[in-house]
C-alpha cells in the first residue's frame, strides 16, 4: 500500500524533441506515451510533476524538406506542429509544455549557454573534415561507414570541410566516468550505461559545433557567420523548458529522466552533460534508453512503407489498447516488434476478457444485489510496493504484469465466491472496492478507462493514498462495456 511518510518531491521528466520533418508515428509515440505513464504516477504519488516535450526544428534537414516543399523552413515546421499537438491530444498525453526550438525564448537561452561555454575556455575555432549525415544530425568518421554510408540511414553521408566552432569534449573525458561511477542510475538500462562507459574509456573527440555552409539555426553569439549545430541547440531546450535560469528550473532541475531512443544515447549521455559540466550546471539524474519497434519484424522506414503512423496505431483497437499493448508486450529498454495481431490479441484476452469482464461482471451483480460496507481483504493482495519499485526502475512491463496479477486474483475471487449465487454484498463490496484500487493504478497506463469506471464508481481518481481509503457504499449502476472484442476477419 503507499506509504503515506514517502516525502513528496517533484519530477521533471523530458521526451526527445521530435524533428517535424513529417507527421508522428509509433516511435515518436512511445517515449512521448512513457512520459505520460511516469508524469501521471508521480502524480498519484504527490510529487509535483513538470512533463517536457516538443519539436527540433532547426538544422539542414528540416531545411532540406521544407526546400522540397517549396516552403520557407519556419513556414514548414508551422504547418506540421499541430499534427504533433493533434496527436499528442489523440493520445491522451498530458504534457506541461510544448517546447520549439523557434521558440525566442529557447534562442536565448542556447545562446547564453554557447557564451558560458566559450567564457570557460571549451570553445575554439578549427576547421572541420569529415563526414555528416543529415539523417541523424550527426558526424562520422571514416571507421564509422559502412560501405561509405551512414550506418544508422544506410544512405550515402556528406563529406565536409568547413570552418567551425569546437567544443572541448575530450577536456571531459575523466569527469564524464566520475560522473557515471558515483551515479549508477546515471544511465539505464545499466547494459546501455556499460556500452558508453566503454566507449568514453576508449577516447572522445573535440565536437563541431558550428556550421558555416548553411543558415537554419541559431547564430553562435560571439560570430554571427556561424550558425549554432543543431544537437547542441536541440539539447538545451531541456533547459529552456523549464525557463532557465529562473522560474521552473528553480524548482525543477535537475531533470529526473530524459527519456530517449537508444539511437540519441550518447548525445544525452556524454554531450549533454559535458555542455552541463562546462556551463557549471547541474547533470541529469537519469538517462533512460528505450530500444526500438519493428513491424512485422522489419525495420520501420519511410522508404518501405514500414511506418506506422499515430492515426493507424489507435484505429486498430482504441487509444488505451494501443497505449497497453506498447508498455506490455516489451520490456522497455528492449527492442519489440510491433504485430496488429498481437495488439488485438491482448486488446481481447486481457482488456476486455480479464479487466472488462471484471467490472462488467461485479457491477452487474452489485446493481442487483447491492454492496455492505466491511474490510476490504482482497485488496492487500495488490501487491502496490513492488509495483511502485518497478516504475521506479522503468520496468513498466512488470508493473503492468503485477497489475494483471490482481485482475486475475479479482476474477478468481469471483468464481470462488459465487456471488451469483449467495448475493453476498459483503464480497460484492470488496470487490467493488478493489475495482477502485485496479482503476487507479491502472490510470497512468489507460487513463481513458480508469476514468470511466471511476465515473461509474463516483469517485475521482487524484492519488494512491485513496487506494486505502475505502469506497463509499452506494447503489451501483452496471458499467458500460469497456472493451468491445474485436473479431478478425481471415481474408
Ligand atoms: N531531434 C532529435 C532528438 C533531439 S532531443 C534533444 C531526434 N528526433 S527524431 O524525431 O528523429 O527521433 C526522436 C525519437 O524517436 C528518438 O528517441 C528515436 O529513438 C525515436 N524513434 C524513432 N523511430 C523509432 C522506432 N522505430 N522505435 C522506437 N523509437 C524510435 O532524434
Amino acid at each position: 500500500m503507499p506509504n503515506k511518510k514517502n516525502k513528496k518531491s517533484k519530477f521533471y521528466v523530458t521526451t526527445p524533441i521530435y524533428y517535424p520533418n513529417d507527421i508522428p508515428h509509433i516511435g515518436h509515440a512511445y517515449t512521448t506515451i512513457a512520459a505520460d505513464i511516469l508524469a501521471r504516477w508521480h502524480k498519484l504519488s504527490g510529487n509535483e510533476v513538470f512533463f517536457l516535450t516538443g519539436t527540433d526544428e532547426h538544422g539542414k534537414k528540416i531545411e532540406k524538406v521544407a526546400l522540397e516543399h517549396k516552403k520557407t523552413p519556419k513556414d514548414f515546421v508551422d504547418s506540421l506542429i499541430p499534427k504533433f499537438k493533434d496527436a499528442w491530444a489523440k493520445l491522451n498525453i498530458k504534457y506541461d509544455r510544448f517546447i520549439r526550438t523557434t521558440d525566442k525564448e529557447h534562442e536565448k537561452v542556447v545562446k547564453e549557454i554557447l557564451q558560458k561555454v566559450h567564457d570557460n575556455g571549451d570553445i575554439y575555432k578549427g576547421v572541420y573534415e569529415g563526414y555528416y549525415c543529415t539523417g541523424c544530425e550527426a558526424y562520422y568518421v571514416e571507421k564509422d561507414l559502412v560501405n561509405g554510408c551512414c550506418p544508422i540511414h544506410k544512405t550515402p553521408v556528406e563529406k565536409l570541410k568547413e570552418e567551425s566552432y569546437f567544443f572541448k569534449l575530450s577536456k571531459y573525458q575523466k569527469k564524464l566516468l566520475e560522473l557515471y561511477k558515483k551515479n549508477k542510475r546515471f544511465i539505464l538500462p545499466v547494459s546501455r550505461g556499460n556500452e558508453i562507459v566503454n566507449r568514453v574509456k576508449e577516447g572522445i573527440q573535440d565536437l563541431s559545433i558550428s556550421r558555416t555552409s548553411f543558415r537554419w539555426g541559431i547564430e553562435i553569439p560571439f560570430d554571427k557567420k556561424h550558425i549554432t549545430y543543431v544537437w547542441f541547440d536541440a539539447l538545451t531546450n531541456y533547459l529552456s523548458g523549464v525557463d532557465y535560469p529562473s522560474g521552473n528550473f528553480k524548482k525543477f532541475w535537475p531533470a529526473d529522466v530524459h527519456l530517449v531512443g537508444k539511437d540519441i544515447l550518447w548525445f544525452h549521455s556524454v554531450i549533454w552533460p559535458a555542455m552541463l559540466l562546462s556551463a557549471g550546471i547541474k547533470t541529469p539524474k537519469t538517462v533512460f534508453a528505450h530500444g526500438w519497434w519493428t513491424f512485422n519484424k522489419e525495420k520501420i522506414s519511410k522508404s518501405r512503407g514500414k511506418v506506422i503512423n499515430v492515426d493507424e496505431l489507435i484505429a486498430l483497437a482504441g487509444v488505451d489498447s494501443a497505449r497497453y499493448f506498447l508498455f506490455r508486450e516489451t520490456p522497455f529498454g528492449q527492442d519489440g516488434d510491433f504485430s496488429e495481431l498481437v495488439l488485438i490479441d491482448r486488446h481481447n484476452n486481457e482488456l476486455a476478457d480479464k479487466l472488462g469482464n471484471l467490472v462488467s461482471r461485479v457491477t452487474t451483480l452489485a446493481e442487483k444485489y447491492g454492496v455492505d460496507k466491511c474490510k476490504n481483504k482482497l485488496v492487500a493482495k495488490l501487491k502496490f510496493k513492488e509495483i511502485n519499485n518497478y516504475i521506479a526502475n522503468y520496468e513498466l512491463d512488470k508493473a503492468l504484469n503485477l497489475i494483471f496479477e490482481f485482475i486475475d486474483i479479482c476474477n478468481e475471487y469471483v468464481q470462488q465466491n459465487k456471488p451469483w449465487e449467495t448475493h453476498d454484498k459483503k464480497v460484492l463490496y470488496e470487490l467493488i472496492d478493489s475495482i477502485k484500487a485496479i482503476a487507479i493504478v491502472l490510470w497512468p497506463f489507460i487513463p481513458e478507462t480508469c476514468e470511466k469506471i471511476a465515473k461509474n464508481l463516483k469517485f475521482e481518481i487524484k492519488s494512491f493514498e485513496q487506494i486505502e481509503k475505502s469506497l463509499e457504499p452506494q447503489k451501483i449502476k452496471k458499467a458500460e462495456i469497456l472493451f468491445k472484442k474485436i473479431i478478425i476477419k481471415s481474408n
